[in-house]
């Protein structure tokens, strides 16, 4: 196996058992940007493992993880093209973690020249590994994995959108009543729903305030698995994106068309 893609999974797996070892009701925890969006000593501790996990190999190579300010700025659309980096959210989920929902994840993207060409994520509860390499199809435990095949908004058709914190809930349930009656989840792990999405457990996800963090493995997991990601116009977007809508392309299409052009 290629050393990165070792390393990669490696870091994901031991990162994912690292935090199911704090208890969520005594782990400490501090409010960054409001009430609704937390850092917690679980974070902390799957970030260090990470790191040392890619440094033991690669002690040079550019760490950009979410708790660690530094590498943030770099992270930008001129920047993009020149940009090698192993991108990290260390858990991706933490209002659910700490309120012991079990609906959190780890999520280790590598970028090359900007591209992302190996995805990780890691869900400590369900057992689940989804990997993905560049043109190579995406798996969850090593089996292929594809979007789902429903093509048309109803009552069962489930879409993900924004927790309320981020202030888009609200702007995004006024859109959906022009779907008409759909399943509407809001699950608070964008890497979660992305790799949900991603094997067809669910089907559409639409976010206005994604960080690269979140994407930089989830999207590279749910493009080798079939889904097209767009931003709120419909266009292609680069994993940098704030906006998405995730899914299969028919039902990105016809949400584009009867909810935001
Ligand atoms: C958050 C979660 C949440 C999403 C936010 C993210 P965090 O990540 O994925 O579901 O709506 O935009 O920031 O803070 O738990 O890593
Ligand atoms: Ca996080
Ligand atoms: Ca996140």
């Amino acid at each position: 196996m290629d050393i990165r893609l070792q390393i990669i999974t490696n870091a994901a797996l031991a990162a994912g058992e690292e935090i199911l070892k704090y208890d969520p009701n005594t782990v400490g925890v501090k409010v960054k940007s409001s009430e609704g969006d937390l850092v917690t000593a679980a974070d902390i501790g799957s970030e260090k493992i990470i790191t040392q996990i890619i440094k033991a190999v690669y002690p040079d190579d550019v760490i950009i993880s979410e708790e660690i300010d530094e590498g943030h700025k770099i992270l930008t659309t001129e920047s993009l093209p020149s940009l090698t980096a192993w991108v990290i959210d260390p858990i991706d989920g933490t209002n659910n973690f700490k309120r012991g929902l079990a609906y959190s994840g780890i999520s280790i993207g590598y970028i090359e020249n900007g591209e992302i060409n190996l995805g990780a994520v890691y869900d400590p509860y369900r057992k689940e590994f989804y990997l993905a390499a560049k043109g190579k199809g995406a798996t969850r435990n090593g089996t292929p994995i594809k979007v789902s095949e429903k093509r048309v908004f109803d009552a069962g058709t489930r879409v993900c959108t924004s927790n309320s914190y981020e202030g888009g809930t609200q702007a995004n349930l006024e859109r959906y009543k022009k779907l008409g009656y759909v399943w509407v989840d809001v699950l608070g792990s964008a890497v979660l729903i992305m790799t949900d999405v991603a094997s067809g457990r669910l089907d559409l996800y639409h976010h206005n305030g994604l960080k690269p963090w979140d994407n930089a493995a989830a999207f590279l997991v749910a493009t080798e698995a079939g889904a097209k990601i767009t931003n709120l116009q419909g266009e292609p977007t680069t994993w940098l994106t704030n906006e998405v809508v995730m899914g299969n392309s028919d039902l990105v299409d016809e949400f584009i068309k009867r909810t935001i052009v």
